[in-house]
């Protein structure tokens, strides 16, 4: 299964994100049932490795934090626009979340993932939305700021890739306490 462990978001926020979107031709936004803000990607694994990433999972002992979210963005690919997101405010404690979950999973025996920690949520994939528009929405939305709420707990997903959209479920939640 393809597996990443992430944050389902609480509807107070969900509501807010929901204000960005809309609005920008050749824009594939994402629903809001498959909003996240993903704290490791771990990609295909075996059903035995699935089973220990959630005993490790399990296993850890996190805090509960305070989620602001802050900006928005685009990620690009060889010079475009492939994504656009919701940033998150600075957060020390998410990131020690993600830092623990981070050394769960290496003890696990999964590759450590040596990309830096760029927490967002997707909101939209693009094909070919002409530059200019995707500047605009940037800039008209780039002081957007929306909680803090709190979390209460994290989650492992899988993900089945689909045509337009990705289908993903929840496999366990981890309380954080
Ligand atoms: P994205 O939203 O920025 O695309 C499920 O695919 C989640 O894992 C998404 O939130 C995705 O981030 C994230 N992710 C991180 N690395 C990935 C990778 N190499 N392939 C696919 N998804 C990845």
């Amino acid at each position: 299964m393809r597996l990443f462990v992430a944050l389902d978001l609480p509807y107070e926020l969900i509501e807010q994100i929901n204000t960005l979107t809309g609005g920008l031709a050749g824009v594939r936004w994402v629903t809001e049932e498959n909003y996240h803000l993903t704290l490791r990607f771990i990609g295909e694994v075996p059903s035995h490795t699935a089973e220990e990433i959630d005993l490790a999972l399990t296993g850890l002992r996190g805090k509960r934090l305070a989620l602001g979210l802050a900006g928005v963005g685009c990620h690009e690919k060889a010079g475009r626009v492939t994504a656009l997101w919701v940033g998150v405010a600075r957060n020390p404690a998410l990131e020690h979340l993600q830092t623990k979950i981070e050394t769960a999973l290496h003890r696990v025996g999964l590759p450590p993932d040596r990309r830096r920690f760029l927490p967002h949520i997707t909101l939209a994939r693009l094909d070919n939305t002409p530059p200019s528009k995707l500047a605009a929405w940037v800039q008209a939305h780039n002081l957007f700021r929306a909680g803090a709420v709190e979390i209460s707990q994290f989650t492992l997903f899988s993900s089945r890739l689909g045509k337009e959209q990705s289908a993903y479920t929840a496999e366990a939640d981890y309380p954080l306490a």
